[in-house]
């Protein structure tokens, strides 16, 4: 048996192999809350008998919901590789529930005054993660709303100016700008490792004042990390707000930090490449940040986060109330928050987990570097194969790959890795692996891909393994050679 480092023992694992622990930790939450309960306004009576409740009603819905539950993917499981679904560390679990039993609001500070201070400490914990040295921020429900608010309190603070984005950016950008009213915006095309093309923003950049740069650290579709450090030097010489979405790859900067709370100079030292590790260092140099804890940040969903360097971005977006805010000492995160009502839960979540996996290369970093060794393992897993090739290096863990055994021809290609998709994702009857698909739209897929022969109009499919379990490098890459094995059997 290899040895298994302790952090990995932080969730409750695929086979369930840490229930009893699960177990023993759900009892002393419960205690402690119901002991709580129990002892507030003791002189009171209670309302209720004190007695063995049994509500037919309840275990009977229970038993039917439970039956339901398991009828999702097992999104828990390393086969499971389509989307950005991993399991949740056990102090999430145990965070959340002790405050979901009390239910704090972490809109205004009286709703919940430990919570927003548990916020105001993951806040500062992300900040020094980022590399940010002053700043502020807030949790959000997901990145989709923590882009929103950036591109808003942006626009209400600069006023004019054009944003910009790559072509591979999430869907949430071009719907914010249209929600936003932003008619100025720009999508720059990509190059074949998916990162924004830095002559063409440059070209746009010298006709036009640009207001707002979103720069992507790990695209949703392949993981890609835009050339930070260029861009940087790009708003240094034309000037402008620099946005990243680091929604999913922003933990790894994790892998930048040693135990001590030092930066770790070394990529060498790390499990990225020179480059990630270069860009992922970049961050520090931004105006904002879009970073969910509920992707790679250990968390379960409804956890997404936003952060800026520039106090004077409040200025255009604060809000108050004649009926709340009215501790006005004390932090009041709705007044500058895009959502008003946010769970208290969620927050106290991030902080207990954070507490147990310190936003470091020991703790979090621990367990999420082992997906970028994965994601490079079956990187060389493909490479090695004769019927399939990699779409393109994966900057972090996100990996894109086709069939190729069908020559070159556009559309036999595609037949032949629709037809794996066919057989190894959510359309299969009970498929060995769970994989999804990356489409490039033919617009992006004929400039990318000039090797193919007979190019249609149609869209260009890669099969997309997001391997953001940090199991995959158990047991000598089990899993991976698994997949391997039968994609080559198909
Ligand atoms: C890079 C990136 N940005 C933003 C989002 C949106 O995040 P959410 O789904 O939490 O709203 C995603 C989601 O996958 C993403 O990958």
């Amino acid at each position: 048996m290899n040895h298994i480092p302790e952090e990995f023992n932080t969730f409750l694992g695929p086979k369930a192999e840490n229930a009893e622990l699960l177990l023993s930790l759900l009892k002393k939450v419960l205690d402690t809350q119901t002991g709580w309960r129990k002892s507030a306004y003791p002189d009171d009576p209670g309302l209720y008998p004190a007695k063995e409740t049994t509500i037919s009603k309840l275990e009977t819905e229970l038993d039917k919901f439970l039956e339901r539950s398991k009828k999702n993917y097992p999104y828990f499981h390393p086969r499971y590789m389509a989307q950005m679904l991993k399991d949740p560390s056990l102090p999430t679990v145990l965070g959340m529930l002790t405050f979901v039993l009390s239910n704090p609001n972490n809109h205004a500070y009286e709703g919940g005054p430990v919570t927003t201070e548990m916020e105001m400490e993951v806040t500062e914990m992300l900040l020094k993660m980022c590399g940010y040295k002053e700043g502020w921020g807030h949790l959000a429900s997901g990145g989709s709303l923590a882009n929103m608010e950036a591109l808003w309190a942006a626009r209400d603070f600069y006023k004019q100016g054009k944003v910009y984005f790559s072509e591979v950016s999430h869907y949430s950008w071009k719907r914010i700008c249209t929600i936003l009213r932003i008619d100025e915006f720009e999508e720059i095309p990509v190059d074949r490792n998916f990162r924004m093309d830095l002559n063409k923003l440059e070209e746009d950049l010298k006709k036009h004042r640009a207001m707002f740069v979103m720069a992507n650290c790990g695209s949703t579709g392949a993981g890609s990390i835009d050339d930070l450090e260029a861009i940087i030097s790009l708003k240094d010489k034309y000037g402008f707000h620099l946005h990243i979405d680091a929604a999913y790859g922003g933990f790894f900067r994790t892998l930048l930090i040693d135990e001590a709370g030092n930066n770790i100079n070394n990529a060498e030292a790390t499990p990225l490449t020179e480059y990630s590790f270069r860009q992922l260092r970049a961050i520090e140099h931004s105006d904002s940040v879009t970073i969910d804890p509920h992707k790679q940040g250990l968390i379960s969903y409804g956890a997404g986060a936003v952060l800026y360097k520039d106090e004077n971005l409040r200025s255009g977006i604060s809000n108050t109330a004649p009926y709340t805010y009215h501790k006005t000492d004390k932090p009041n995160i709705g007044m500058f928050s895009l959502e008003g009502s946010r769970p208290g839960a969620m927050a106290a979540a991030c902080y207990l987990t954070y507490k147990v996996l310190p936003l470091n290369s020991s703790g979090a970093g621990g367990i999420i570097g082992n997906s970028i060794a994965a994601s490079r393992k079956l990187y060389e897993l493909i490479s090695g194969s004769s019927k399939y090739k990699n779409l393109c290096y994966p900057d972090i863990d996100i990996n894109c790959f086709y069939k190729t055994g069908a020559g070159t021809d556009f559309e036999d290609i595609n037949n032949a890795t629709l037809n794996v998709y066919s057989q190894l994702s959510v359309e299969a009857e009970n498929p060995d692996f769970i994989l999804s698909k990356f489409i490039l739209p033919a617009s992006i897929g004929s400039r990318l891909l000039p090797e193919f022969t007979n190019k249609t109009n149609a869209n260009f499919n890669a099969l997309r393994a997001v391997l953001m379990k940090h199991w995959y490098t158990m047991n000598d890459f089990y899993y991976l050679r698994k997949l391997v094995e039968k994609l080559e059997e198909i």
